[in-house]
């Protein structure tokens, strides 16, 4: 019924390993080829043109390494917010679904939550995220946080099983001027998930309370399920492939560390 046809995933680095990890997850059927851009990363502190160039060129290599593909998972917020309607316009025969900081399932779940969230410069000043969080201004309150340096600590290998001194005292520096206690953390970064228990712990000890985490590769994933259910194009055999590919080739061995963390 699929034809084998892939299921492409990308962001501008390693990052989108999490949201890669979780489709496997709810879809474990599916074949996946995934596609990182370290060359070019980070994504987060590059103009809106700028990342929808380089979100280009990534599909048109897509397209070319695989012909056709189901749809294509853009497992980056920041390129989400500044491509994917550019995208669609680009490739119209090409259906494709992002991700956004989870702060709408935060807000929902909880009563009047204060909402700390983490992303790149791009995501937390760019005009989705500043549109959700004014439609839903009246169920919670917010504290947003661009959060860059973190996307180079997992570009360059910390994880939460390598732990790091340095990325500690980063989280540090960035509650430095909050006073309130949080009760969510939104991971509104695909690299975040792989630091989260520093994240938590970090934030818990210094604000001094016992947020919880949200990542919105869930919703991504059932989103996903839900558009192959509805276009007849589930995959029902019990395990679908990986490939990776990367414009960095040197990143290949630490993306299937990642993958498999
Ligand atoms: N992983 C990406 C995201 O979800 C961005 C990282 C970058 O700045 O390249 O926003």
């Amino acid at each position: 019924m699929s034809e084998n046809k892939k299921i492409a995933v990308f962001d501008s680095g390693l990052g989108g390993i999490s949201v890669l990890r979780e489709l496997k997850k709810q879809l474990p059927g599916e074949d996946y080829l995934y596609y990182g851009d370290s060359a070019n990363a980070p994504y987060g502190v590059r103009t809106a043109e700028n990342i929808q160039e380089l979100c280009d060129e990534v599909i048109r290599k897509i397209c070319e390494k695989e012909g056709d593909i189901k749809c294509v998972v853009i497992a980056c917020n920041t390129a989400t917010s500044a491509a994917i309607e550019h995208l669609r316009k680009t490739f119209p025969d090409i259906h494709f679904i992002g991700i956004e900081p989870a702060i709408g399932w935060a807000a929902n779940e909880m009563d009047h939550p204060m909402i700390l969230t983490f992303a790149t410069d791009f995501t937390v000043n760019g005009k989705m995220f500043r549109d959700n969080v004014k439609k839903l201004s009246d169920k919670a309150r917010f504290i947003s946080k661009g959060a860059p340096e973190f996307v180079k600590f997992v570009e360059s290998g910390v994880t939460d099983a390598v732990d790091s001194a340095e990325c500690r005292k980063y989280i540090d520096s960035l509650c430095e001027d909050i006073n309130d206690k949080v009760d969510a953390i939104v991971l509104g970064c695909t690299h975040f998930p792989f630091i989260k228990e520093m994240i938590r712990e970090e934030v818990a000890k210094k604000l001094d309370c016992e947020p919880k985490l949200y990542d919105a590769a869930v919703l991504v994933a059932q989103n996903v399920k839900k558009w192959l259910q509805e276009n007849g194009l589930l995959e029902e055999k019990d395990r679908g492939s990986v490939e990776m590919m990367n414009s960095d080739p040197s990143k290949i061995d630490f993306m299937w560390k990642l993958y498999e963390s």
